[in-house]
């Protein structure tokens, strides 16, 4: 009897601690995710930045049943990545009619970066105008002076206009130029030939690259890439930006031409950087990939999906978010997206694993200690 009573105890004990925001260090991947008020943090598709001992959580604020941006990008802070504090909205959307930031726009994967030079935190995030779907296509930046916030909006647009990728020579370029991309039908052997010849680059050479799902890095050196899809999803763009992160610099690579790839997270380890994508399937998740390189222009290697375990085909039903560095150790991240009740996404936080050769390995766990 005593026992039994014990082991209540001990049951509602920690169904309270998880309530409050956990008193243990447990993470608990595809669970609700409860805050410092207990409520199911609400920043989706982000990614971590640590700054003075202390992290900050940035992420779309969803809403119940849009995935439109009715509230802009919020923020929490933690010490220990498992109890988040509610640091409320770093980014507001805004009222003004025809702000590129509108309320009602599309805004997804803000990612924040401090740059010691300029003393700002700088945020990125991919943009789309409202009522204009997924059309506009661009990459959208915004400052603080403080790593919570509030963000200053400063603009959004398509980037590296009149500019090819690294590499692209002028015997490339006229016979891109000779391309006519309506043409082609979709999907055919030749149309896919000219799309990874760079057809969709050169097509968007005056108007400037599409930028969708998007990640910053930040080099050891210091110098920040902006890590895109573009070319309509189907090729990945890494582009350098300026001294102070604000601007595009014109350098750029084409990585996977006609790949399909979506939300890229990079690490690097031992000289080496680390980048898992998912295909295209909407919300739907799908397998991940897995590239390396030894130079952040490339060439990048694909490797197989990282993920091992249950449901280790569709990434544990989840899609890659943030990869974030602690100490010697990395964190995988992704969205369990919830398009028909956006604000009940969640979050699956994983280690990184090596294998003998040194090959990240996701194992997935249903819960694992922060410790
Ligand atoms: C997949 C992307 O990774 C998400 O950020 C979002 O854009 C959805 N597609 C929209 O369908």
């Amino acid at each position: 009897m005593k026992t039994a009573i014990l082991s209540v105890m001990v049951i509602v004990m920690a169904v309270a601690a998880q309530a409050k925001g956990g008193l243990d260090n447990t993470i608990r991947p595809g669970e609700i995710w409860p805050d410092d008020k207990g409520v199911h943090i609400n920043a989706h598709g982000g990614g971590v930045m640590e700054y003075k001992g202390m992290y900050y959580w940035f992420g779309e604020h969803k809403s119940d049943n849009t995935s439109a941006a009715l509230v802009g990008v919020t923020c929490y802070a933690s010490k220990d990545l498992v109890h988040w504090k509610n640091m409320g909205v770093a980014l507001s959307v805004s009222d003004e009619p025809g702000s590129d930031i509108e309320r009602g726009c599309t805004l997804e994967r803000p990612k924040v970066v401090y740059n010691p030079a300029t003393k700002k935190f700088v945020m990125w995030f991919h943009l789309e105008l409202k009522g204009l779907g997924y059309r506009a296509a661009r990459a959208a930046v915004a400052v603080s002076d403080k790593p919570a916030g509030p963000y200053r909006f400063i603009r959004s647009g398509r980037v590296n206009a009149y500019r090819y990728a690294e590499g692209v020579t002028r015997d490339d370029i006229a016979e891109l130029e000779t391309i006519r991309l309506n043409e082609y039908e979709w999907w055919t052997p030749e149309w896919r030939k000219v799309v990874e010849r760079g057809a969709f680059m050169q097509r968007d050479f005056e108007g400037g690259q599409m930028a969708r799902d998007m990640t910053i890095f930040v080099d050891d050196d210091g110098k920040a890439y902006h890590i895109y899809s573009s070319e309509e999803n189907l090729t990945l763009q890494i582009a350098e930006l300026s001294a102070d992160y604000t601007f595009h610099t014109g350098r750029y690579v084409r990585v996977a031409p006609g790949g399909q790839n979506e939300a890229p997270a990079i690490f690097k380890k031992d000289g080496k950087y680390w980048m898992i994508t998912s295909g295209c399937t909407g919300w739907d998740p799908n397998e991940a990939r897995m590239f390396s390189a030894d130079n952040i222009f490339g060439p990048w290697t694909q490797h197989p999906s990282p993920c091992v375990g249950p449901n280790a085909k569709l990434t544990f039903g989840g899609q890659s978010m943030y990869i974030l560095k602690v100490k010697d150790k990395f964190i995988f991240m992704a969205d369990i997206w919830r398009p028909n009740h956006p604000s009940d996404a969640r979050y699956i936080w994983l280690p990184i694993e090596f294998d003998a050769a040194g090959v990240p390995v996701i194992r997935w766990r249903d819960s694992w200690n922060m410790d």
